[in-house]
């Protein structure tokens, strides 16, 4: 997002000679978004990034749609998802529509090849599981909370330190952004806004990887993954500067806005993208009127489908919650607390309660994975 950074070395003037020791040119390649209309980076490689030796056969990953049009509020059980070795093939989508892709992941093993999405951003956020985000623009250490911020066209390495992990992931279609009401003229984070600069990690430890041989790049456009074999390591920046580079903002930075009274949804935005945003509800105290309602009112979401993930602590206006379960409460119908949640909520001082939301503009789509761990009596737990 647009925070300057630089790493290693580059020229004083862009696009000018920049050399080896030996005389020979460093390959600059300019990474830019929207054509040229958005941020980029300058990167500096040791090799031209455009040798490629061999193209394998691609691979279809079209999520099979279960149910197309949904109009019943849904609960998925994520933690039912079953473990993969491999960090591709566990990714399992449960949500699509032409905007974004909501994935559950529980990989086991790090990566042993490469992996660029071409056509979308990634927001991979950590439930469980530590380790490092290799890319050529530098390292992020990763741990629980963490939204780690991959935009598209970034070539990236995930390395896990122990076999235990459980990611969330939005695949956006669109860029994703910190809400532009948060930033000012200059793009410089507000004081009103709920995080700052200083919350946003960047890369760092920049390591040049001057290595040629067969490097396999899994390119995912279009809903395909392509094997693209390349000559060189995609890792060899010498150095890059420039606004577009992967980035970290830990769920556990955001600064809870509270009042008198219930604050609505957008008081915990922290992303937005085309058609969707993505909000943090994180512990925070509880309303302070002597008359307020800490849990949230009844909401006929007109034109929003709503996506609670949820990762910790107590839900207070739901029952039988468990870690890394999903609601999804469509357009169209009303929803709100569980019987007894309200009378429980009042008086209460704080929640714990940790969560995801992803509040898409357009109707999702549910998946066949998805059919497989939903809990299917939910629409009726208002009755209970
Ligand atoms: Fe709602």
């Amino acid at each position: 997002m647009p925070l300057y950074h630089t790493l290693g070395q580059i020229p004083h003037k862009r696009h000018t000679q920049f050399r080896k020791p030996d005389g020979t040119l460093y390959a600059e390649e300019l990474v830019s978004t929207e054509g040229f209309n958005d941020v980029y980076s300058l990167v500096y490689h040791l090799y031209p990034p455009t040798r490629v030796k061999h193209i394998g056969e691609a691979v279809n990953l079209t999520p099979k749609v279960a149910v197309a049009r949904n109009m019943q509020h849904r609960s998925l059980l994520g933690y039912n998802t079953a473990p993969q070795d491999d960090y591709l093939q566990s990714r399992s989508i449960a949500l699509t529509n032409a905007d974004c892709q909501i994935i559950f992941a529980a990989p086991r093993k790090s990566m042993e090849y490469f992996y660029k999405n071409a056509e979308a951003d990634e927001l991979v956020f950590v439930h469980e599981g530590t380790g490092t985000l290799l890319t050529g623009y530098g390292e992020l250490k990763f741990g629980y909370g963490d939204y780690i911020h991959i935009p598209r066209g970034i070539i990236h390495q995930f390395q896990f330190d122990t076999p235990n992990n459980r990611l969330f992931i939005v695949e956006s279609f669109s860029t994703i952004r910190y809400p532009k009401r948060y930033l000012n003229r200059s793009g410089q984070l507000l004081e009103h806004a709920p995080f700052c600069e200083r919350d946003i990690r960047l890369p760092q430890n920049l390591k040049t990887h001057d290595e040629q041989g067969d490097f396999l790049v899994q390119i995912k456009k279009e809903q395909h993954l392509y094997p693209y074999t390349y000559a060189s390591h995609p890792f060899d920046f010498i150095g890059w500067d420039g606004c577009c580079y992967p980035s970290i903002f830990s769920i556990h930075d955001f600064e809870p806005i509270t009042g008198r009274v219930h604050q609505p949804p957008p008081v915990h935005q922290t992303f937005e993208a085309h058609n969707f945003v993505i909000c943090s509800f994180v512990p925070r105290l509880y309303d302070y009127h002597p008359q307020s309602i800490p849990a949230p009112y009844h909401h006929s979401n007109v034109e929003s489908d709503e996506v609670l993930y949820y990762v910790d602590g107590d839900f207070m206006s739901r029952k039988h919650v468990v870690k890394g379960q999903i609601t999804l409460h469509p357009i169209g119908i009303p929803h709100g607390p569980h019987p007894g949640t309200v009378e429980k909520s009042i008086g209460a001082k704080e929640t714990k309660e940790l969560a995801v939301m992803v509040d898409t503009f357009r109707p999702l789509m549910l998946t066949e994975a998805a059919m497989q761990i939903e809990d299917k009596e939910y629409f009726k737990s208002w009755m209970a």
